[in-house]
């Protein structure tokens, strides 16, 4: 199964991917999380992508299809992948559906997560992720059992995104309304949309999707 989950900044892709993983056997790939490894690791192209990536515009297309086109050959995505900030504007969507049928390979769901601009906003400016593991926290929503320490791995060093303050989101907003919506109608109109509500609770959000793609 082949699923991509949609949706504004902020509204939990990241989050319900890693649980999706855990629950199914599907592989996250989030362009976000590669581009960052890539600025990381100081590579030619992270260095150009940082600037973008820190101002909240997209990175060329080009870059983004070409990094996705090269995932999708290894080994470890073959029982299916949930792609996460990927597509995200309509020339990506299509550069997908050429490449998902040059590699016969099939778009089953496409998951729309609804969450209104305020609530994103919070989200995004009270996150951080765990630096050893990284799994993601929220100040608010989403705390480690003991303070300082993380659930998953026991790291004790966090870290939060260069693009996470009020004024980039902001950005990423627009950047989101002007070009990424339009590939909600762009799935719509093939019948594989399917959206749920984003506002209700993590663990509530994690049972719609199940729903929908059937996974229990
Ligand atoms: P990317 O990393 O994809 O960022 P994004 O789409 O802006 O989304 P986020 O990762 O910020 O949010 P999320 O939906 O994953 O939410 P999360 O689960 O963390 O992209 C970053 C940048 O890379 C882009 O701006 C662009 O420059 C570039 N880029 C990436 N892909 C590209 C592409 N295809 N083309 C071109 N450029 C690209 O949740 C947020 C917080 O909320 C967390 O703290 C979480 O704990 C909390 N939370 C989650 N769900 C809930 C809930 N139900 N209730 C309460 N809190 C919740
Ligand atoms: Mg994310």
């Amino acid at each position: 199964m082949n699923v991509i989950l949609l949706g504004p900044p902020g509204c939990g892709k990241g989050t319900q991917a890693k649980r999706l993983e855990m629950a199914s056997g599907l592989t996250q790939l989030s362009t976000g999380e590669m581009l960052r490894a890539a600025v990381a690791a100081g590579t030619e192209y992270g260095k150009m992508a940082k600037e973008v990536i820190d101002r909240g515009d997209l990175v060329s297309d080009d870059v983004v299809v070409a990094i996705i086109a090269e995932r999708l050959d290894e080994a470890d995505v073959a029982g299916g992948v949930i792609l996460d900030g990927f597509p995200r504007n309509v020339a990506q969507a299509r550069a997908l559906d050429e490449m998902l049928e040059d590699k016969h390979l099939k778009l089953d769901t496409v998951v729309e997560l609804s969450v209104d601009d305020d609530a994103l906003v919070e989200r995004i400016t009270g996150r951080y992720t765990c630096d050893q593991c990284g799994k993601g926290y929220h100040d608010k929503f989403e705390q480690p059992k003991v303070d300082g320490v993380c659930d998953s791995c026991g790291g004790t060093a966090f870290s939060r995104r260069p693009d996470d303050t009020e004024e980039t989101v902001r950005n990423r907003l627009s950047v989101y309304y002007e070009q990424t919506r339009p590939v909600i109608e762009y799935y719509r109109s093939k019948g594989v949309l399917q959206t749920i509500d984003g506002m209700v609770d993590i663990d509530d959000v994690t049972q719609q999707i199940k729903e929908v793609l059937k996974i229990h």
